[in-house]
């Protein structure tokens, strides 16, 4: 990955960290963003911070404007934004829940994609990957905000695949089912942690497929749920 840009989104969080870490140890320049990023949460001299709220439409194209301005070019978008919220039926689902799992599941991915696709068609060899859920695909009760915000997000990346093949682009989606962060171990202290599913496996997926050995891949929806 030396000489590669690749945008973290999330790059502070509980799968995110993990992800910027692994894209610097495969030796890109990681441009990491969230809203409370800061630059002493790398230590690598290949480590930008560029805090951002992204999912205003300001905000995402602000964002890629900073990108663009200090790189000139935007290799790879690893998108990890993502929120949950869950215990409510969808009889019991009030307004502001389910625009915020909209907001920031559906219509960040949409911003920030619009936002970053001008300078990635340019490079002509750019890689998109997002993470979605399990849920996108197997909805359970309680959860149909989530579910159906990770769904709409799935439908866009594959969209976005089949529109941008013409410049060399890919886009694929991550699936992960319960993921071992410190965020689950807390919110689950008795589950059994060894059967989630580790960031580092999502982390190392996501750099194979920004490399040359996963420029075949296009449009994936791809599963990875641990040991259920
Ligand atoms: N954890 C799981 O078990 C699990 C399972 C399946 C799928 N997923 C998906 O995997 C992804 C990562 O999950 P995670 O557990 O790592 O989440 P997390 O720890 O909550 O991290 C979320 C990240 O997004 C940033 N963020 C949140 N809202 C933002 C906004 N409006 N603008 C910019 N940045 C924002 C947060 O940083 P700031 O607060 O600094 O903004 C943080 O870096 C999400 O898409 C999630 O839906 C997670």
């Amino acid at each position: 990955m030396k000489g590669k840009v690749v945008l973290v989104t999330g790059a502070n969080g509980g799968l995110g960290t993990y992800v910027t870490q692994a894209f610097l140890d495969a030796g890109a320049t990681v441009v990491g963003t969230s809203r409370k990023i800061q630059q002493s949460d790398f230590e690598s001299p290949n480590f930008i911070a560029i805090p951002a709220e992204i999912s205003s439409r300001e905000g995402a194209k602000v964002l890629l404007d900073q990108v663009a301005a200090r790189f000139s070019r935007l290799d790879v978008l690893a998108h990890t934004v993502g929120g949950f919220a869950g215990g409510q039926s969808v009889a019991e689902t009030d307004d502001a829940t389910f625009q915020r799992m909209f907001d920031l599941n559906l219509n960040a991915t949409f911003l920030l994609l619009r936002a970053a696709l001008p300078a990635m068609r340019k490079t002509g060899n750019g890689r998109i990957i997002a993470i979605g859920s399990r849920a996108a695909v197997e909805p359970g009760a309680n959860v149909g905000a989530y579910s159906a915000s990770k769904a709409a997000m799935v439908s866009l990346i594959r969209t976005v695949a089949l529109e941008n093949a013409d410049a060399g682009i890919t886009a694929n989606v991550i699936l992960p089912g319960t993921m071992d962060t410190p965020a689950n171990r807390k919110a689950m202290p008795n589950a059994d942690f060894s059967k989630w599913v580790q960031p580092t496996s999502v982390a190392s997926l996501m750099v194979w497929l920004a490399g040359d050995a996963g420029k075949d891949m296009n449009g994936a929806v791809i599963p990875v749920y641990g040991d259920v």
